[in-house]
């Protein structure tokens, strides 16, 4: 049977379907006809061979616990060889219901309390949250912004990892909400600074499938000797929009680390969803037709976007070359951070992630989800559009 959900002009209702994403719009204050842009999730339909391993799931009616079989196992494996060149062991694999389940757990198995976890802001929120609540030190190196184009600082890096005896590297790649792509050449220098003080890194690689410019590399393909070293935590999720079901893959190809990580996890005792399998399986085995077509659309967002801001004075667009999260420099504006936030929520009527939510070094900047219909993204422009130009006539 043929893909049958390749119409990502479909406006879904999503509405009354407990998403974080337009059923919280009411409690998070924002105005009921605001657009809802702002957590990671697609407005899309996920492919129908995922809807149809779902339904087998929920015919037979016995929902129960559940493991990682040898063809659930096959399918993770033979997607990483095929879209990331990357030859995974099975051995490697260790289940986890989310990646920042995922990163908690690292934070707990490999650092004690106080020990100092490095991150670079701007940078997805809760990889600072899961630092602070489990009561780590948490040592920022923000990337540099230079002309329109983040990079990394990395003399401050080693600096501060020196400096501040850090013992875990939190890496985000592609990097949410920059949009880097990061080059095979940047990684291999955090690498071998993290090898030569001994920092052990966790690489979130969940927007490893989303790239629209460059090419990812996984982090142990940089470098053999990165194994040793390094936790890699990917997911179907953002890839097939299935974050709710809770389905993620982490790969620790060092036995100790993979040990200490287990313990840790046992400790909290996770079940594994059994939907969540199914669907990442069906997703990873007959996804492709949908995986590329989506990509195809959400490229031609990002390019839509990139035309379409030109004409909104001083706002400018990052260049996003992975994921589908836009990142908007609104610096030009010249506005106070509670001014920007009131400009979007209430004179463009836009729920966006603010950009301060990302650190210090995001203030001035707000994020805004790309994934989504043309007509509704095109939506949310011109109203940006008509809020700036707005302000700047009576500025
Ligand atoms: C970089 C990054 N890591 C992790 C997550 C969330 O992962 P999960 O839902 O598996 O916890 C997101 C979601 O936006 C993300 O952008």
């Amino acid at each position: 049977m043929a893909e049958r959900y390749l119409d990502f002009d479909e406006i879904i209702d999503r509405y009354n379907t407990n998403s974080v994403k337009y059923d919280l719009k009411e409690d998070m204050g924002y105005p009921e006809d605001a657009l809802a842009m702002w957590v990671a999730d697609m407005d899309f339909k996920s492919s129908s061979y995922i809807e149809d391993a779902l339904e087998r799931c929920i015919k037979h009616g016995v929902y129960v616990y559940g493991f990682a079989s040898e063809s659930y196992v096959n399918a993770v494996l033979a997607w990483m060889r095929k879209h990331h060149n990357w030859i995974a062991k099975s051995e490697w694999l260790v289940k986890a219901p989310g990646v920042v389940f995922a990163i908690a757990a690292a934070i707990r198995a490999y650092t004690n309390p106080g020990d100092a976890v490095l991150i670079q802001e701007p940078v997805y929120y809760p990889f600072k949250n899961e630092i602070v609540a489990n009561e780590r030190k948490t040592v920022i190196n923000n990337l540099l912004y230079e002309n329109g184009k983040y990079s990394i600082d990395f003399e401050d890096f080693e600096n501060k990892i020196i400096n501040e005896n850090v013992k875990l590297f939190i890496l985000c790649s592609p990097h949410n909400p920059v949009g880097r792509v990061w080059k095979k050449k940047e990684l291999e220098r955090l690498g071998n600074i993290c090898k030569e003080h001994e920092v052990i890194i966790v690489s979130d690689e969940i927007h490893h499938d989303l790239i629209f410019e460059g090419e990812h590399t996984v982090f142990t393909n940089v470098n053999k000797d990165f194994e040793d070293f390094s936790i890699i935590c990917t997911a179907p999720s953002k890839t097939f929009n299935l974050a709710g079901l809770c389905a993620s893959n982490v790969f620790i190809p060092n036995q100790k680390l993979r040990n200490k990580y287990k313990e840790e996890m046992s400790k909290v005792s996770a079940n594994v969803n059994i939907l969540g399998l199914a669907a990442c399986e069906a997703a990873y085995s007959k996804g492709e037709t949908w995986y590329n077509a989506m990509m195809k659309y959400v490229k031609a967002n990002i390019d839509f976007t990139k035309e379409f801001v030109k004409g909104i004075p001083g706002v400018k667009m990052v260049k996003t070359e992975g994921t589908y999260l836009i990142w908007l420099d609104f610096k030009e504006l010249g506005l106070e951070k509670a001014e920007l936030e009131n400009l979007i929520k209430n004179k463009a009527k836009l729920w966006l992630d603010g950009g301060g939510m990302f650190g210090e070094a995001g203030i001035g900047f707000q994020r805004i989800n790309a994934a989504c219909p043309r007509s509704i993204l095109e939506e949310a422009l011109k109203r940006l559009k008509m809020a700036v130009e707005e302000i700047k006539k009576t500025a």
